[in-house]
């Protein structure tokens, strides 16, 4: 079998996407998992873009050791010294250059003709080379870039040591079809070539990021840039597990191809990245959304029945998707807890564990059985929050029909109780516009969800919303058996994120 580099950029490109900033504990929980899930390189983070980037990236090398870790530089001096310095100590360290060279960019983004911006590739990879041995060159918005400029930078790059070439659809403009030729040609018109892995990095614009990926590894590439979820700058990057399912289940069409990755991680995946960044999966998703699996019309529950092949082309359970298991309850001690938090994949330091716990015990009180999808929610507001500068520490609210909703909302700062009260359109409103009253907060709520974590009348509910303050999106998560309660942590989470910044 001939191997697919996985090329996770999750907590980079994916973490571009509006709303969906990560913590570097977030980002370093979220790097145990992609190892878990067996991704060959994780790309970290843009270390020059700020210091907690630096500090992320550089925590995540320092810890993983399974998957190679790389960080993203322009090919500018600080940069590429801040990404070398930020991937040192990683098992296997990477730096991924990029420079447009598509006419649109070099005419407006950097007004330079197309010999400076080949002096400037080949004089980044040779900077590079001195600090750090694997090196990855994207000629960014190559999928709009004229050929045999296109072939002059790579060739030049390779020249100089890169190692893997990556293509970038930066905009999401190309289509399957123009993807063939384009990978095809670059390896039939670039002399030397044959020094590098070619790789594919495709935008999902026009909806065929995955398609174009897959169209990649059929001319020849061998590296696919994805992320979890599909997660990513705009309509986001291509979905890693499209593509690694794709892959693995029409081996007729990808004869002699594989991935190493650990498929029955990709559902637990997805709902960390899910949960982390507050973007929640469609139940239409391919591979991952609640809808995947599920059949709905009697007829196809009748064949499912008789035989599953007849309307399932993929084993739920080969993706990790199993029914949640029911694990503790309200007499569960803390080693109970902590044991399964390590079987599920946790690590939590000793603080959070605490705090985790004492939330776990709160939610039994109210709910019977507590399921893994339960302990996950739980842990995962944990694992989310940032030092909360604003705690909850009680809200009541009145509403019923025909009554305008009113909310009584007490937090603390500082040691400090300050109460508001706010009547609104609906209970959760009145609690956000008591909550701004205490905090005087302008912020505009751009959207707002409720999803049941597990079934039963007693299920956890999980909100997730997004804030915008001054062209700012935070996203906040929170969860509980009461749905109010739920939303008022989640628009609590937000604010923390927008206070502490
Ligand atoms: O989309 C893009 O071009 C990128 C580059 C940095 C590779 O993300
Ligand atoms: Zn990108």
């Amino acid at each position: 079998m001939e191997k697919i580099i996985i090329f996770d950029t999750t907590l980079r490109d994916g973490e571009q996407a509006p709303g969906a900033s990560l913590t570097s504990t977030q980002k370093l929980e979220i790097a145990y998992q992609l190892e878990k899930l067996g991704v060959d390189i994780i790309e970290a983070g843009f270390p020059i873009a700020s210091p907690d980037d630096f500090a992320a990236v550089s925590q995540i090398a320092k810890k993983i050791k399974k998957s190679g870790v790389c960080g993203l530089a322009r090919c500018l001096k600080p940069d590429i010294e801040a990404a070398a310095k930020a991937v040192k100590h990683a098992k296997h360290p990477r730096v991924h250059l990029f420079l447009a060279t598509s006419k649109i960019h070099l005419q407006y983004k950097f007004r330079k003709a197309e010999e400076e911006i080949i002096a400037i590739a080949k004089n980044a990879v040779r900077t590079c080379r001195n600090l750090c041995d694997d090196i990855e060159f994207s000629p960014e918005d190559a999928t709009r870039s004229d050929r045999d400029f296109l072939y002059r930078v790579i060739e030049a790059a390779i020249n100089e040591g890169a190692s893997t070439i990556n293509i970038p659809d930066t905009v999401g403009y190309s289509y399957p079809q123009e993807i063939y030729s384009l990978i095809s040609d670059i390896s039939n018109h670039v002399s030397n070539i044959e020094e590098a892995t070619i790789a594919i990095h495709c935008h999902d614009d026009l909806g065929m990021a995955v398609a174009n990926s897959l169209s990649a590894v059929l001319a020849g590439a061998r590296q696919v840039h994805c992320t979890i979820n599909g997660i990513g700058e705009r309509a986001g990057n291509a979905s890693l597990e499209e593509i690694v399912m794709a892959i693995k289940t029409r081996q007729d069409a990808f004869r002699g191809l594989s991935t190493q990755i650990n498929t029955k991680e990709i559902f637990r995946t997805s709902r960390l990245v899910s949960n982390l960044t507050g973007f929640v999966v469609p139940p239409n998703k391919a591979v991952v959304g609640r809808n995947a699996f599920s059949h709905e019309s009697g007829i196809h529950q009748d064949a499912v029945l008789k035989n599953k092949t007849t309307y399932e082309i993929m084993d739920p359970k080969a993706v990790g998707v199993a029914q949640s298991m029911l694990v503790l309850g309200k007499h569960s001690g803390r080693h109970a807890f902590r044991d399964r938090l390590k079987t599920m994949g946790f690590h939590l330091d000793e603080e959070k564990l605490n705090k985790a716990f004492v939330r776990f015990k709160e939610v039994a009180d109210r709910k019977k059985d507590i399921y893994d999808d339960d302990i996950r929610a739980i842990v995962e507001d944990q694992i989310r929050q940032v030092k909360p500068l604003w705690s909850l520490m009680n809200f009541s609210v009145a509403s019923g029909t025909g009554e305008k909703p009113l909310a009584k909302i007490t937090l603390k700062k500082k040691g400090k109780d300050i109460s508001s009260q706010s009547s609104g359109d609906g209970p959760v409103d009145a609690c956000f516009k008591a909550i701004d009253k205490v905090i005087k907060l302008n912020a505009k709520l751009e959207d707002f969800r409720l999803e049941a974590v597990t079934s039963g009348k007693d299920a956890l509910g999980h909100a997730s919303l997004r804030l915008k303050v001054k062209d700012q999106t935070y996203g906040g998560h929170g969860s509980s058996t009461d749905i109010i309660e739920a939303a008022v942590r989640a628009y609590l989470d937000a604010v923390n994120k927008i206070e502490t910044k």
